[in-house]
């Protein structure tokens, strides 16, 4: 295994690596208690790299007791704050600097998916998923950016197919993961003259908290299933993956992209062989 360390980022010298760990660096991922993000958290650990996690419910720090004891103590770190608010995305990104002595990589994976048929959407509701998602989403990558804009950095955000490809019932936070894809390609363009790249992962349909009670469906659970090629739902690992390669040196040429890793959900509509005429 090869080790990167922090020159590795910053510049002509990132050249592609294989088997590199994430050794020294420094990881803060929101949200990443539970589903996408804990999957997120393990697979830098298991790379290598010391990461801190938020959430705003403080049950994260059980959370961080078990990382620590299946990856090392004092590799993990829970710090409780809300991406809606500037002010604790601000003493959180500090408290990891302070903590760890740098950032390296940065994950906005903090998200929620409340809904109501347009028509009777209220304001309230628009506000919370577009502060949580795409303000939360700023506040997360211009704080971190400026810890890294020295020496280089790798910024992911977790949009959703949903920027893309829609659900009903669902306008705030599909309009928030497409803002999230604006947002990225923005902050991509002006941040690698700093070695730094901004890149999101846009997940389908993935079996979390988020996601139980429709996957548990008797009816909806199976039907959105047919409609995923590969067979399967995915799971928090699927995505990890993904994030894991946009972070490593190997990905240094990459940025202001979307990877989308959805089983092949949103590649088109499936036409059965027995309607297709033969000519
Ligand atoms: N699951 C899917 O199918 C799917 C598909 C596409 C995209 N995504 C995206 O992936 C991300 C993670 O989703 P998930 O399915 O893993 O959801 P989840 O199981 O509900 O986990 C959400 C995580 O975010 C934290 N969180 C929620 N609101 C927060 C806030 N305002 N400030 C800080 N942390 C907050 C939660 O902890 P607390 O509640 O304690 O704050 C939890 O750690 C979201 O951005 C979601 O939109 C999910």
């Amino acid at each position: 295994m090869t080790n990167v360390n922090r020159a590795s980022y910053s510049g002509a010298d990132s050249m592609p690596l294989d088997g590199e760990t994430l050794e020294d660096l420094v990881a803060f991922v929101t949200g990443g208690t539970r589903g996408i993000g804990l999957g997120i958290v393990e697979h830098l650990l298991k790379k290598g790299a010391s990461v801190c996690l938020t959430s705003r419910s403080p049950s994260g720090d059980e959370v961080v007791e078990d990382l620590c004891a299946r990856f090392g103590s004092g590799r993990a770190f829970h710090l409780v704050g809300d991406v809606s608010s500037r002010r604790d995305v601000a003493t959180c990104v500090d408290e990891c600097v302070a903590r760890f002595g740098t950032l390296d990589m940065v994950v906005a994976n903090a998200g929620v998916d409340h809904g109501a048929p347009f028509l009777d959407m209220t304001e309230e509701l628009w506000n919370e998923v577009v502060s949580v998602n795409l303000t939360g989403a700023f506040h997360t990558i211009q704080l971190a950016a400026r810890k890294m804009a020295g020496r280089g950095g790798r910024i992911v955000v977790v949009a959703s197919t949903n920027a893309f490809f829609v659900e009903s019932n669902f306008t705030a936070y599909n309009a928030s993961k497409a803002g999230l894809i604006g947002l990225v390609r923005s902050a991509a363009i002006e941040l690698a003259p700093n070695a730094i790249t901004v890149n999101a992962v846009s997940p389908g349909l993935v079996a979390t908290r988020m996601t139980e009670s429709l996957i548990a469906h008797q009816v909806h659970g199976p039907d959105y299933l047919r409609h995923i090629p590969v067979g399967r739902f995915g799971v928090p690992a699927d995505v990890a993956a993904a994030v894991g390669y946009l972070v490593s040196p190997a990905a240094s040429w990459i940025t202001g992209q979307q990877i989308v890793v959805d089983g092949g959900q949103t590649i088109g509509i499936h036409v059965p062989a027995e309607i297709v005429e033969s000519k």
